[in-house]
C-alpha cells in the first residue's frame, strides 16, 4: 500500500513501489542508484520517452496522415549520449546554438529534419546549419532575413528557410513562456504588417527557398482554441502574400502535469484541433496539405525525467514550517524561482508511509529563492535518506548551472535490466574556474 498512489503516477511510467515501500525505476531501486552514482543524480528512463513520443506518432497518423514529423526541441533536454537516442527513436530536432548543431552532427542526426531556431542566430550558427544542409533555417525577423541572404550569397548556397510567424495572440500561461503576443521579442509580427513583408521578400529572393510557416505560441498550453486561431491567422496571411506553404509548423508548447492537482489533459485534443484546423484552411483555398511539424520539448521528455537528492539538514521556523534542505536546488533546478513552477516528491526509502509532516523543501545555495518545493505534505525524514522529484526531464537541466561552482550532476539513461551514464558528474578540476 503505498501512501501517494496518484504521486506515483507523475512519475516515469516504469517506476513502482517494491512491496518494502522502496521506489523502484525499471526495477532498479532509487535510493540503491543515488548510493552507486552519487547525488544530485537525474535518471532518464528510456520507455516513458518512447511511449510519449509513440503516443504523438498515432495521434499525428490518425488525425493528418502520414505527411507529418516530430522535431523534439532539444532545448527542453540535450546531450550526446540523449541525441544518439533520439537517433533511435528517429525524430527530429530543433537546434538553437552552435553548440545543439555539433551535438547534433556527433550524433549523426539527420539534418533533413533539423531545425535551426533563434531570435538572433550568429553568422557562424547560419553558415554551419546552411552548410550541413539542415531542413530549414527558421528566419526570426526581417533583419535576419536580409543576413540570412548575404550568408547565403557569400557561400554561394540558397538557404532553405521557414519564417517565424508572430500571431500576436495572448496565451494562457506564465509570463515568461509567452512568445505569441504583440510585444513578443520572436518572430516577424502579422499585426504591423511585418510578416507579409518577409513573406514577399523572402518569395522574390534569390538566397533563400521559403518553403515554411512557423509559429510557437509559447510553453505548458492546455487550450486548443489559441493553436486554431493562430493557424487561422498565417493562413489569411500566406494567401494575402500569395505564398503556398509546403511545410507548416504550429511549434510545440502542449503542457504536462507536475503535481497531483494538475489536470490530465490529452495531448489527443491539440493533434486534432491543429490537424482540422490546417486541413479545414487548406480545404477552403483548394491548397495541398503541407508537411506538418510538431516541435515538442516538455511533453517528451519531462514525465521521463526524475531528479534524486539526499536529504541534509533540517529546521523548524519560528513560523511553524518543518525545512529539508536537500544537496541540490536552483543550480540543477531553476524553474521554482523562475516560473514559480510547483513540483511533488517522494521519500524512495519510504515510498508507501503516510504523508503527515507540512514541509518546505529547499536546496543548498546563498539564495532564499533556492527552493523546489514550497509546501508538501511528507513523512517525517532522516538526513541521509534519497528525495525523489518527478516531472524534471524539461528545462532543468538545460537551464542548470554552477552557482556556488555547483557541478553538474551526473545524468542516467535506464532501461529494462541496464543503466547507462548519459553524462559524468562535473568534475571541480576540469572546469577552468577552479583551475584557473
Ligand atoms: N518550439 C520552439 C520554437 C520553442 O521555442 C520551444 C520552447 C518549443 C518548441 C518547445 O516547447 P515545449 O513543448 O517544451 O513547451 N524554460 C521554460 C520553457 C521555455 C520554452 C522555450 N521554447 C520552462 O522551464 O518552462
Amino acid at each position: 500500500m503505498i501512501s501517494s498512489p496518484s504521486r506515483l503516477s507523475l512519475f516515469p511510467t516504469s517506476c513502482r513501489v517494491n512491496p518494502s515501500g522502496n521506489l523502484e525505476i525499471c526495477g532498479f531501486r532509487v535510493s540503491d542508484l543515488a548510493k552507486e552514482y552519487g547525488t544530485p543524480l537525474y535518471i532518464y528512463d528510456g520507455s516513458t520517452i518512447r511511449g510519449q513520443a509513440a503516443i504523438l506518432e498515432t495521434l499525428l497518423h490518425e488525425n493528418y496522415g502520414k505527411n507529418a514529423e516530430i522535431a523534439y526541441a532539444t532545448k527542453a533536454y540535450f546531450s550526446l549520449a540523449f541525441a544518439r537516442e533520439l537517433g533511435e527513436l528517429n525524430l527530429g530536432a530543433d537546434l538553437i546554438t552552435i553548440g545543439d548543431i555539433r551535438v547534433a552532427q556527433r550524433a549523426n542526426l539527420d539534418p533533413d529534419k533539423l531545425h535551426l531556431h533563434g531570435n538572433n542566430k550568429s553568422a557562424e550558427e547560419i553558415d554551419a546549419a546552411l552548410g550541413w544542409g539542415v531542413g530549414a533555417i527558421v528566419v526570426d525577423s526581417l533583419d535576419e532575413l536580409t543576413y540570412v541572404e548575404s550568408i547565403a550569397e557569400k557561400a554561394g548556397k540558397k538557404a532553405r528557410i521557414w519564417l517565424r510567424i508572430t500571431p500576436d495572440i495572448q496565451v494562457d500561461t506564465h509570463k515568461h513562456i509567452q512568445t505569441s503576443h504583440a510585444a513578443s521579442k520572436f518572430g516577424v509580427h502579422i499585426l504591423d504588417g511585418q510578416a507579409d513583408r518577409a513573406i514577399r521578400q523572402a518569395m522574390t529572393s534569390n538566397w533563400v527557398n521559403l518553403v515554411g510557416l512557423h509559429t510557437h505560441l509559447g510553453s505548458q498550453l492546455r487550450d486548443t482554441a489559441v493553436y486554431e486561431e493562430a493557424i487561422s491567422k498565417m493562413y489569411s496571411l500566406a494567401e494575402k502574400a500569395g505564398f503556398i506553404t509546403e511545410e507548416f509548423s504550429p511549434g510545440g508548447g502542449w503542457g504536462v502535469r507536475y503535481i497531483e492537482e494538475d489536470p490530465f489533459i490529452n495531448p489527443r485534443i491539440w493533434i486534432e484541433a491543429i490537424s482540422k484546423q490546417i486541413k479545414t484552411e487548406c480545404e477552403k483555398r483548394g491548397w495541398p496539405l503541407p508537411l506538418l511539424v510538431i516541435e515538442p520539448g516538455r511533453f517528451l521528455v519531462a514525465q521521463a525525467g526524475m531528479a534524486v537528492y539526499t536529504i541534509g539538514s533540517q529546521k523548524d521556523t519560528p513560523d511553524g514550517q518543518h525545512i529539508i534542505a536537500v544537496d541540490g536546488g536552483i543550480a540543477d533546478n531553476p524553474r521554482v524561482a523562475l516560473y514559480s513552477a510547483k513540483y511533488t516528491a517522494l521519500i524512495a526509502e519510504r515510498a508507501d508511509t503516510a504523508n503527515e509532516v507540512h514541509t518546505r523543501i529547499v536546496g543548498k545555495f546563498c539564495e532564499s529563492g533556492d527552493v523546489l518545493i514550497e509546501d508538501i505534505l511528507l513523512p517525517k525524514a532522516t538526513r541521509g535518506e534519497t528525495l525523489a522529484i518527478p516531472v524534471a526531464g524539461a528545462y532543468q537541466l538545460s537551464m542548470s548551472s554552477n552557482y556556488n561552482f555547483a557541478t553538474r550532476p551526473t545524468v542516467l539513461w535506464v532501461e529494462e535490466g541496464k543503466v547507462e551514464v548519459m553524462q559524468k558528474r562535473e568534475h571541480p578540476d576540469e572546469s577552468p574556474w577552479w583551475t584557473g
